[in-house]
């Protein structure tokens, strides 16, 4: 059974009327990496929003290993099933890259032996040296950002990780190294799932679901008879 499932799922933002995905049918499995492309607007980051359970579909089902996330506590879900990486990151600039991973830790209910032990461990898995992780998050670089954002996503062991252009400003040595973490979770059996733009990246992901914009209804419906 998928992990993760998208029924006949269907999303209208209600304020503009837009409606930005029809009768969508993904399916993901645990130990892959998927990608979801689509040109700027398609819905790539609305259909992560469905997915992290930050909305819900305006019709259709999403289900976690077979049970309808709409039955799932919200809360419970976002802070022990499901890891995101925002493209902006979200990090707390003040606090150092430890104490990023470590709130985390502590918002979701799992426990740790030690917590500050794993936080690092963490970090120390996507390539932070121990100076990096007891610097303040605003005075380390984009990449280094990027894997604490990685870092953060995972610390409470997620089965399910969800990344929005999780490479979008790296250079092409860091966007491989970021790969590679993500190929090491895939590997470890969790479910992978990545917005992007690149090409390369989509080329790493072991199947690519391809996002169109929707037409806008109604008159462009139909085909023009004319030739
Ligand atoms: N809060 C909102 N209210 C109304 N419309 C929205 C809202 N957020 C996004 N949209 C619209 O929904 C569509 C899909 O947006 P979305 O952000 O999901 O696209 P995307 O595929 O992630 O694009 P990009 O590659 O530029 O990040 C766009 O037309 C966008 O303008
Ligand atoms: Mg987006």
């Amino acid at each position: 059974m998928s992990i993760l499932k998208m029924e006949d799922v269907c999303y209208r933002y209600e304020k503009t009327g837009n409606n930005v995905l029809e009768h969508i049918d993904y399916e993901f499995d645990s130990g892959k990496i998927y990608a979801i492309v689509g040109k700027s607007g398609a819905g790539k980051t609305t259909l992560l929003s469905l997915l992290s359970s930050l909305a819900a579909p305006t019709a259709g089902k999403i289900f976690l290993d077979g049970q309808d996330i709409a039955k799932i506590d919200k809360y419970r879900f976002r802070s022990s099933y499901i890891g995101v990486v925002f493209q902006s990151f979200n990090l707390l600039p003040h606090l150092t890259a430890e104490e990023n991973v470590l709130l985390s830790m502590n918002i979701s209910k799992k426990h740790y032996g030690k917590k500050r032990e794993h936080a690092r461990e963490m970090l120390r898995k996507v390539g932070l040296n121990e100076d990096e992780m007891q610097r303040r998050v605003l005075k380390l670089s984009g990449g280094q950002q990027q894997r604490v954002a990685i870092a953060r996503a995972m610390s409470y062991d997620p089965q399910i990780l969800l990344a929005d252009e999780p490479t979008g400003n790296l250079d092409g040595e860091t966007q491989d190294e970021i790969l590679g973490i993500f190929r090491q979770l895939a590997e470890e059996g969790k479910c992978v799932i990545l917005v992007t733009h690149s090409p390369d990246v989509a080329r790493e992901a072991d199947v690519v679901y391809e996002l169109s914009r929707i037409a806008p209804p109604p008159t462009g419906k139909k085909k023009k008879a004319s030739a």
